[in-house]
């Protein structure tokens, strides 16, 4: 038996929808958390499944944390304990390895295995232990599991051959208490790194720079316990505003922040959607006539690589041939063999998809190979003739806090069934 969710195409989309806390922020400050000697709370949590599988790990490392109503999160790292994390939670999502800066950050050394997480290809974390390396860790690796440790961390001068977000992250917690000042370089961008510096700081830390390419640490001796509210979802917010652009008479998404989403919208004014951007919300109307246009994923503030999955479906409903180049994980198109199955007229070569429109989707029986290949199957079976069935969808409720029942409330004929 397996649970999958279906979806009664051509229903149009009215109203508004609330959009959560950041998976990808969420992921990183609950791990950061353990930094602290006291209570740290976390405000805006989305439920999604990932908070549950780093609640195991807390709980592995007799960490206690108490959920308060629906969205908040009391984390009490004070009877901390060091062990080898070698829990299954490990391998459920690739964020668990954020558990590695932070307790080399705190103890000096961490044992844990490989991460897991959503198959996009190969995703190395080379250029994380490299951090920890500069940082004068030695970094070994037995039977999957990595042993890093160090008998003082000191800054250093750190250059990410790629400006990798996890990378990133990692690096700035490993440093928090390393002597002197270290400078990542060539850092990433994103939201989620200034939302982790944020709270951090707010911990008694000293790390300047997030959001540019240059991030300095200085070291300092301990964090204490802070409150910290999480920015909102980026992506579930941009997935939300395309699947209004593909399917709503009105609908406005509200708690976001529009910069964010820059390189989005941008896109979609380009296609012809029509779009009303407000302080912290956008109000958008599907467009009859849909312009193909031409997509390349980059690092923020480029269009998110998590983005183009979502965009395919509305791109096939555009009058021409539309592209989309992947530039961070060249795999990430398992998501057109599903599309094609519905209808969609995509040609696929290496890190590249042509997608021609406009064509006709018809809902049928698909399987969300992960997250966003499953919001992109969400979007396709809004606009499709008929109901789709979608398998595996606990990819989908991994990163979307109850994507079903906050399409239901804008009119979306979507619900869960158990088949064989
Ligand atoms: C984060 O993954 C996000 N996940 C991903 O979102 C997102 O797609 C990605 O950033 C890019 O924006 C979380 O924040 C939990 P990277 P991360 O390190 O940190 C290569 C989703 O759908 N690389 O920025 O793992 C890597 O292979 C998920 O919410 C190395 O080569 O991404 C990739 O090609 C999917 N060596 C590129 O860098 C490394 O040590 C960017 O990866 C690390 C990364």
């Amino acid at each position: 038996m397996q649970e999958v969710l279906k979806i009664e195409g051509k229903h149009l989309l009215k109203g508004s929808v609330k959009i959560s806390g950041s998976k990808n922020a969420t992921v990183a400050l609950i791990p950061a958390a353990i930094l602290a000697d006291s209570p740290v709370t976390i405000l805006g949590v989305p439920n999604i499944s990932d908070v549950g599988y780093l609640g195991e790990l807390l709980e592995a490392l007799n960490v206690r944390f108490t959920q308060v109503g629906d969205d908040q999160l009391i984390i009490d790292p004070s009877a901390i304990t060091n062990i080898t994390l070698d829990h299954p939670g490990v391998q459920k999502l690739r964020a668990s390895y954020y558990f590695m800066g932070a307790l080399l950050g705190r103890f000096k050394n961490v044992s844990m295995k490989m991460p897991g997480g959503c198959y996009l290809g190969p995703r190395p974390i080379d250029l994380h232990l490299k951090g920890f390396e500069a940082l004068g860790a030695t970094v070994d690796f037995k039977q999957g599991t990595y042993h890093i440790s160090a008998t003082q961390l000191i800054g250093a001068k750190i250059y990410l051959d790629i400006a990798s977000v996890g990378a990133t992250i990692n690096i700035m917690m490993a440093a928090i208490h390393a002597l002197g000042r270290t400078t990542i370089e060539n850092a990433a961008k994103e939201p989620e790194i200034i939302d982790v510096a944020n709270m951090l700081n707010k911990m008694g830390a000293q790390i300047r720079g997030a959001g540019t390419n240059v991030i300095t640490i200085d070291g300092v001796m301990n964090l204490h316990g802070c409150t910290h509210e999480i920015i909102p979802d980026r992506i579930e917010a941009g997935t939300f505003i395309i699947m209004a652009a593909a399917a709503a008479e009105e609908v406005t998404v509200e708690n976001i922040i529009p910069q964010h989403l820059e390189s989005l919208l941008s896109k979609l004014q380009e296609m012809g959607v029509e779009l009303k951007v407000g302080l912290d919300n956008v109000i958008i109307r599907r467009a009859s006539n849909l312009k193909p246009v031409d997509i390349k994923t980059l690092s923020y503030p480029g269009f998110a690589t998590d983005l183009q999955q979502p965009m395919t479906p509305l791109l096939t409903q555009a009058n021409g041939k539309s592209t989309i180049i992947e530039t961070v994980y060249v795999e990430r198109f398992k998501h057109c063999q599903e599309l094609q199955r519905m209808g969609a007229d995509i040609d696929l070569i290496p890190a590249t998809a042509f997608i021609n429109g406009p064509s006709v989707l018809y809902g049928d029986k698909v399987t969300a190979t992960d997250l966003r290949c499953g919001a992109a199957l969400v979007v396709a079976g809004l606009i499709a003739e008929g109901i789709t069935e979608i398998h595996d969808v606990y990819h989908i409720d991994r990163g979307y806090d109850n994507i079903d029942q906050k399409l239901k409330n804008l009119g979306a004929n979507i619900w869960r069934e158990t088949v064989e």
